[in-house]
């Protein structure tokens, strides 16, 4: 259900429940009186502004149309938010990730949404069973339009001369090369048909390191560069790449940082309001809906109350 009042577009669905313009509420507007569909319909709007917003919504959603987006580690946080994004502007999906369960789950929410999607779980370090699965790819998924290199996660804040070479063996390889391996075995067959847009998942992480994080913060150093380096790469074709750095997304993210301890990544949000993986779906989709020739290389994506990976204001408790 859809209403808009000035120039904000107030959506409802009974899973992510409010959202203006493509933003989730907290808690219901206001401004709505009565949760019959009338009463949504606005009060003083134009029948231009009205028309004029509706026409631009139309448009996105016919550049989307049927588009076929690859998703690696749709089953939490951003990826999950990319995927009812993209869902909700008419594209067909392709999901990763290794929790099965889950991607059952969201392919029944999202088919019952007249989404079409199909199912591609695997650990992205098994180079073989992606090639495999990539290769299983039949019709029409294989003409993939849009990749969103987005698996990836962080183990313990221990220091360098500290830390488990184990654990960081699973960030370099989940982070690095399971990108790598992605872009290698997918790139080509955009090139093929002449267009392709890569989005990789990077994060403020790698402009800077930050104490307990050097070498996940190195791996997404690496996402820069590879960002940068397939966009070279690809300069003389319409593809193109663009490395989406967010700052603090409130995710399984941190509970995978703390190996679990749920309450100590609760408290890492105490005092300030984080982003979610909604809030970055709409920065991918944002990049992925330019205009062909405009190439959105990067976006540095932060809560407001966030000015660096180090430096941040949360409010004090009460
Ligand atoms: N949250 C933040 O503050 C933040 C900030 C900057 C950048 N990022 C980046 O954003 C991306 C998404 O993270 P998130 O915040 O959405 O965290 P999340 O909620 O923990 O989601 C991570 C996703 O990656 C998948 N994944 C992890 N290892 C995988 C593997 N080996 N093979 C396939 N899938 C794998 C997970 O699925 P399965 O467990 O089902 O495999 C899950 O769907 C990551 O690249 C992360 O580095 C996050």
């Amino acid at each position: 259900m859809r209403i808009y009042k000035s120039s904000r577009i107030l959506t409802y669905n009974n899973n992510s429940g409010y959202k203006e313009n493509g933003y989730k509420m907290t808690k219901r507007p206001s401004y709505i009186v009565s949760t019959s569909s009338k009463s949504f319909l606005p009060a003083k709007q134009t029948f231009s502004k009205h028309f004029y917003i509706f026409a631009l919504q139309l448009i996105n959603k016919n550049r989307m149309e049927h588009k076929i987006v690859f998703i690696t580690g749709a089953t939490s946080g951003i990826g999950e938010g990319c995927a009812r994004k993209f869902a909700s502007q008419g594209a067909d999906l392709i999901l990763n990730g290794r929790n099965i369960e889950k991607l059952n789950a969201l392919k029944q929410e999202l088919n019952a949404q007249g989404t079409d999607v199909l199912l591609l779980p695997f650990d992205v370090r098994n180079r073989q069973d992606m090639k495999q699965a990539i290769d299983s790819l039949e019709g029409k998924w294989k003409d993939i339009d849009i990749l969103i290199n987005n698996a990836g996660l962080v183990i313990g804040v221990d220091k360098e001369f500290e830390g488990s070479l184990d654990e960081w063996d699973v960030v370099i390889d989940t982070n690095i090369k399971g990108l790598l391996a992605m872009t290698r075995l997918i790139v080509p067959g955009m090139v093929k048909r002449g267009k392709g847009h890569i989005i990789n998942i990077g994060s403020i992480a790698g402009d800077a390191a930050y104490p307990g994080g050097s070498v996940y913060c190195a791996t997404k150093a690496a996402v820069k560069a590879l960002s940068d380096g397939l966009r070279i790469d690809l300069v003389n074709t319409p593809l193109r790449v663009t490395n989406i750095k967010p700052g603090m997304v409130e995710t399984n993210f941190t509970v995978v940082r703390y190996r679990g301890d749920k309450k100590r990544a609760d408290n890492f949000y105490k005092g300030i309001r984080p982003l979610n993986g909604d809030d970055i779906a709409e920065v991918v989709f944002y990049a992925t809906s330019a205009p062909a020739h405009v190439q959105i290389a990067e976006v540095l994506v932060m809560p407001t109350n966030q000015a660096t990976g180090t430096i941040n204001y949360r409010q004090p408790e009460k």
